[in-house]
């Protein structure tokens, strides 16, 4: 049978998402190491629009800058694309790291994920539990109901290694102070980031090159859902527990059409389709170089990948400015 006009066809979009990707970080380039993390981002978001308003998609945001009254672009809900093609959703961070972009610290990137209408949570702005291992391990090696120390000792006997040669990345926080703790005590080894989680979570799909292991920690839930989408296409597993610190955040919850909140969501209950996940390097780090820039043009490096093949590309770009 032929694809009808509007099928989802990730290998045609998958170059036009790219496109996206690579604008928004050419966007937020000149703002790199300024110290404004608002200019930074809204340059990113301003572009990261204006190229999916050119794409032949009925899009949805459906993670996205905020709430509508609280995001004036790329807000949850927004339809974007030119409406002349297969319906989608759309999970997206122009500026993933606006700290680490104005500070010109590692690992900020922007990033887009696509995937039929349905396809990802509609995850609310609170936080979420996170825990997050590469390709290779038996389903539920680890889980979000053990203890810190029980992870690191759990992947430890997968992985045949001690402990202490396990890795773990956790967002530097006084909320994630007790989780420290208990890692270390088992010797393991810690990779402290100060922002960008979802950058962490796909060091794990690629501990060879990152060294890390493991992620785990509280962070946004919007980036829980981006980060699983990363790992259906690269591989490796995620769990997520949304995180209620009042009621304000639990009728977000309630708008987002969630009634199990003490539900663990594993990465194909975020991410329920295939999809096809793009992400341009902005500052450099182990996963993607940084954005060059020299007097007249501009350079990127894009990650691209497609769920349904596995199919890791990364694509250098070079363009006059
Ligand atoms: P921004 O790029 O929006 O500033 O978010 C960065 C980030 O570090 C995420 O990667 C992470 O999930 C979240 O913020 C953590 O939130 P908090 O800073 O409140 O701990």
């Amino acid at each position: 049978m032929s694809p009808t006009k509007y099928d989802f066809n990730d290998r045609m979009l998958s170059l036009g998402l790219a496109r996206v990707a690579e604008q928004a970080a050419i966007a937020s380039a000149s703002l790199v190491g300024r110290g404004d993390e608002k200019a930074a981002d809204q340059a990113a978001v301003n572009a990261m629009r204006e190229q999916l308003n050119l794409l032949d998609i009925a899009g949805v945001v459906v993670i996205g800058e905020g709430e509508r009254d609280e995001a004036p672009m790329l807000f949850i809900g927004e339809e974007v694309g030119t409406g002349d093609g297969p319906g989608v959703d759309i999970a997206l961070d122009p500026l993933e790291g606006t700290t680490l972009t104005a500070k010109d610290m590692p690992n900020a990137l922007t990033v887009i994920a696509l995937g039929p209408r349905g396809s990802m949570l509609h995850a609310p702005d609170v936080y979420m539990d996170k825990l997050a291992v590469g390709p290779g391990f038996p389903e539920g090696v680890v889980s979000l109901d053990m203890d810190p120390a029980e992870r690191v000792e759990a992947l430890a006997r997968a992985k045949g290694c001690a402990p202490a040669d396990i890795t773990v990345c956790i967002l530097e926080r006084p909320r994630h102070e007790e989780m420290i703790a208990q890692v270390r005590g088992t010797g393991a080894s810690i990779r402290l980031i100060t922002d960008g989680d979802v950058a962490g979570v796909m060091h794990c799909a690629e501990s060879a090159i990152t060294g890390i292991d493991m992620y785990m920690g509280q962070g946004g839930a919007p980036e829980g859902v981006l980060a699983a989408a990363a790992l259906k296409c690269m591989g490796g597993q995620i769990f997520g527990r949304l995180v209620f610190r009042n009621e304000d955040e639990k009728a977000r919850a309630d708008k987002a059409g969630i009634t199990d909140l003490d539900r663990i969501y594993a990465r194909d209950d975020m991410v329920t389709a295939d999809v096809v996940f793009a992400a341009t390097g902005v500052t450099g780090g182990s996963l993607l170089p940084r954005i060059k820039r020299e007097p007249g043009w501009v350079e990127t490096t894009t990650l691209l990948m497609r769920s349904k093949t596995g199919s890791v590309r990364r694509m250098s770009y070079r363009t006059p400015v």
